[in-house]
């Protein structure tokens, strides 16, 4: 009966799991998503705690006041911008926990038993090798985006073999675990250590633009090695949790693969990837070119105008100026000004940051359009205002096959009749190079912070 109840538990808090996911694909059930995802973790938690022999109440009770202060104190300082090094260290976390929670079933249970049996004895070898890489390039990655360490693709010759040896170390550890399981804590640890250079060490040479898809990787990774310690623990929630987890991570790869038009292989092994070499320098694309405009001149613009396309980048993000481009387009709409806007998959730092920002502004979510849905409207557009983007505009993704750019899809905003870029200076974005879109005839530069300038476009277009 109690053993029912606890499967039976399990089993409502995965599918509760799996309605989340479903819930979080669109903006109007996320929120829902959300709380059942949340839901399913509280069940399987008190499960767990019921089921299992407890040893001490008091550390359990201890961890959960200095986790929540901590997860309290985190979330409430963050800023929007430096997530994808908090979703890092979230990431590295969980290999973490994978590692010591298996260490630790697998040393008591060797001690117990003259013979692990095959399974344990396997998924331990997997939970402390996945979950080693994962913590130890976690913390490469966060040290990188938070700029603790140089940002840049570090590598020596002969790194690949070095980590190929690596890996064929690990894997001969993992198997000695298997066969020996007498001395299963000792091959277990250097098998720890061993994954502990190959995580630092697969993670140094990437670097850039890069750095996203790998953070999106080792959230896989993380995924796996809570499911491998879930075969250790035998506890199905954790191998389905796991396992959805491993799958997402994936998927968001691979999107953020495409979005940037990089394989997985060019951004694990690849090193700086594409050539780095500019054909132009600043002075050479911008010299003489740039037309800037005041909010008044700008304002001129949309008289007459009948479609116009907001263009949000990281930029907007940093000057919290969605609420401002909201205010403009509701002044717009209210004239009869078609209005949408432009979401380029990596635009901002993290998956969905520019849906997050609109979402804030209560910006209706049919409003948001896809590249490829909005980029054959730019030719049939009057204004197109971007703010603060910069990478995810540049047109020499398309014209120049040494950028580092080239191939990145990008919004084709130049394609439109006049642009309008909101920004405080030319200068580049996290590409680190040139945009001749500031340059083109049809574009007007209006210097200066994101949501200043549109709350005085607003103030002249209300005076006019
Ligand atoms: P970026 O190319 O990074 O350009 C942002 C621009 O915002 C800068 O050129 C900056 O110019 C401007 N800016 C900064 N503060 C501003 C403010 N207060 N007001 C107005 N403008 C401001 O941004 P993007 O176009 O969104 O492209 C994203 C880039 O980040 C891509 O290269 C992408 O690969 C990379 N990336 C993306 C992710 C994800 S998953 N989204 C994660 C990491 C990296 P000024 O200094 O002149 O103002």
């Amino acid at each position: 009966m109690r053993t029912t109840l606890i499967v039976g538990t399990y089993l409502l808090a995965s599918a509760l799991f799996i309605l989340g996911l479903k819930g979080l694909t669109h903006p109007r059930t996320a929120v829902r998503g959300n709380l059942l995802g949340a839901l399913g973790m509280f069940l399987a938690v008190v499960v767990t705690l019921v089921d299992r022999r407890i040893v001490d109440w008091t550390v359990i009770l201890a961890g959960l006041v200095v986790g929540s202060a901590l997860g309290a104190i985190v979330a409430t300082k963050i800023q929007m911008t430096a997530m994808p090094q908090l979703v890092a260290l979230f990431n590295g976390l969980g290999g973490a926990a994978s590692v010591l929670v298996a260490g630790a079933a697998l040393m008591g249970f060797g001690l117990s038993e003259k013979s692990l049996a095959l399974q344990y004895a396997a998924a331990s070898a997997v939970a402390g090798l996945i979950g080693a890489v994962t913590f130890w390039g976690s913390l490469v990655a966060f040290g990188k985006l938070q700029v603790l360490i140089p940002e840049r693709a570090m590598s020596f010759t002969g790194q690949r073999v070095f980590n190929a040896v690596l890996a064929v170390l690990a894997l001969g550890l993992g198997a000695a675990l298997i066969v020996s399981p007498e001395s299963s804590g000792t091959w277990y640890w250097a098998l720890v250590g061993v994954a502990t250079v190959l995580g630092v060490s697969l993670v140094m040479p990437i670097g850039g633009a890069d750095m996203p898809v790998v953070i999106a990787l080792l959230n896989s990774y993380s995924g796996l090695a809570a499911a491998a310690t879930g075969f250790v623990l035998m506890n199905n929630v954790l191998i389905i949790a796991g396992a959805l987890v491993g799958a997402s991570g994936l998927i968001l790869t691979r999107i953020m693969c495409q979005a940037m038009n990089r394989s997985l292989t060019a951004v694990l092994f690849g090193g700086a990837g594409p050539p780095t070499e500019m054909k132009m320098t600043a002075d050479e694309v911008y010299g003489g070119k740039v037309k800037s405009a005041t909010p008044d001149e700008v304002a001129l613009l949309f008289d007459g105008a009948r479609r116009v396309v907001m263009v949000p980048g990281y930029g907007m993000a940093v000057a919290q100026a969605q609420h401002a481009v909201a205010e403009l387009a509701d002044w717009l709409e209210a004239r009869g000004i078609e209005v949408e806007y432009a979401i380029h998959p990596v635009a901002g730092r993290m998956p969905g940051h520019m849906n997050v920002l609109l979402a804030e502004a209560d910006i209706p979510y049919e409003k948001l359009k896809d590249l490829d849905t909005i980029n054959p409207t730019f030719e049939q557009t009057d204004v197109v205002l971007v703010n603060g983007a910069n990478d995810i505009v540049n047109p020499l993704a398309r014209t120049d096959s040494s950028s580092i750019i080239a191939g990145m899809p990008i919004l084709d905003v130049d394609k439109a009749r006049t642009v309008v870029v909101v920004k405080r200076s030319l200068a580049p974005g996290f590409a680190g190079i040139p945009n001749p879109l500031f340059a083109a005839d049809n574009t007007l530069m209006m210097f200066g912070d994101g949501k200043k300038m549109v709350l005085e476009l607003i103030a002249a277009l209300k005076s006019t």
